[in-house]
């Protein structure tokens, strides 16, 4: 077929087909002398239900295009959001791209990957010229799935699949009064809201413990890093406002939760046994609180959730030091 050449700016029509956004796959074969290939492809799509075919393409610089055209099977595994690695893995030429991985037994003799999302296994049914890539159409002899969330990749970035509801809350949809520009679309609110009723959980589980929530942070920070003065336990507390006083300290110390070193002036705090033991409670009180509304909002959203809080955790972090970082 004439084509005509059409000279494109091709960074430009690598970005605009770039966001087309779609999931992240690794295709893999075997030699005729039974070594296992694999390469990660985004071009996978669906063709048929009935027959099942798929479709994915692959570059004609690809060096295992050799094996996969004259190959009768291969397997295409969509990945999960927890295999990025293995995704960067296959992608890169020279890797030893099937060390430490272990397989599962397929229909055929091509490595099948475990814990992905989804899983065909495929017959060539078709090769097609297409430019420089040739297009495998694959007849699908057995597949599985998974509920594991999905991987996704636009813009030549990795990315997460959020669900979008059609109606989210009444609130973003509704328009303010007139006389008020407040929306409750507001990000400020959404997080207040957000942030006041995930705590509000917590604290009627801490209630039954008869500790309060600055009592709840100070143990926690304790727990992560033992043994740290007033100043110091403040710099970890300050961005919420407030400020932990001696006399909130002496309350933990009656309590047997925390214990008083060093000199009178300037003690230092440190956890007592018992202290760390509420403290782990409390922690466990805090992840069945996650759990449940991981549960309900689904636990990829819930991972998407918690990719997007760090990002604006970041972006408008006042400098904060690091609690986790090794001393
Ligand atoms: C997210 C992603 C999607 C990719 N999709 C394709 C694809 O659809 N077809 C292709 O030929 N290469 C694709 N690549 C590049 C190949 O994975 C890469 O060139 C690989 O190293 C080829 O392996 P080989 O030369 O060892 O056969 C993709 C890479 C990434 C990171």
């Amino acid at each position: 077929m004439a084509m005509q050449n059409i000279s494109f700016d091709p960074q430009a029509f690598r970005a605009a087909l770039g966001t087309f956004t779609t999931g992240v796959t690794i295709i893999t074969t075997q030699t005729e002398d039974g070594s296992p290939v694999g390469i990660t492809a985004n071009s996978f799509n669906s063709v048929s239900l009935n027959p099942p075919l798929v479709l994915w393409s692959l570059s004609k610089q690809a060096r295992s295009l050799p094996i996969f055209s004259s190959g009768k099977h291969w397997n295409v595994h969509v990945l999960s959001t927890e295999q990025e690695n293995l995704s960067g893995r296959f992608a890169t030429q020279g890797e030893d791209k099937f060390a430490e991985i272990e397989l599962d037994n397929g229909i055929s003799e091509a490595p099948l990957l475990q814990d992905c999302t989804a899983r065909f296994q495929c017959r060539t049914a078709f090769q097609y010229e297409g430019g420089d890539h040739v297009i495998f159409v694959g007849e699908v002899l057995a597949f599985d799935h998974s509920d594991r969330a999905p991987l996704a990749f636009q813009s030549g970035q990795y990315a997460l699949a959020t669900r979008k509801p059609r109606s989210e809350l009444r609130l973003a949809t509704t328009p303010p009064p007139p006389e008020c520009s407040y929306t409750e679309d507001l990000l400020g609110y959404l997080l207040g809201r957000g942030h006041y009723q995930t705590l509000n959980a917590l604290r009627q589980l801490l209630n039954s413990q008869q500790l309060d929530e600055q009592s709840f942070f100070v143990l926690s920070i304790l727990c992560i890093r033992d043994d740290m003065t007033l100043e110091e336990i403040n710099t970890f507390v300050t961005y919420t406002g407030r400020e932990v006083t001696l006399a909130s300290m002496r309350f933990l110390e009656r309590q047997r939760l925390v214990a008083f070193e060093g000199p009178a002036q300037s003690p230092r705090f440190v956890l007592t046994a018992q202290g760390r033991e509420v403290s782990l409670h409390q922690l466990a009180l805090a992840k069945a609180v996650e759990e449940d509304l991981s549960a309900k909002l689904g636990a990829a959203d819930a991972q998407a959730l918690k990719v997007l809080l760090k990002r604006l955790i970041v972006v408008s972090d006042p400098g904060l030091p690091d609690l986790w970082a090794p001393r």
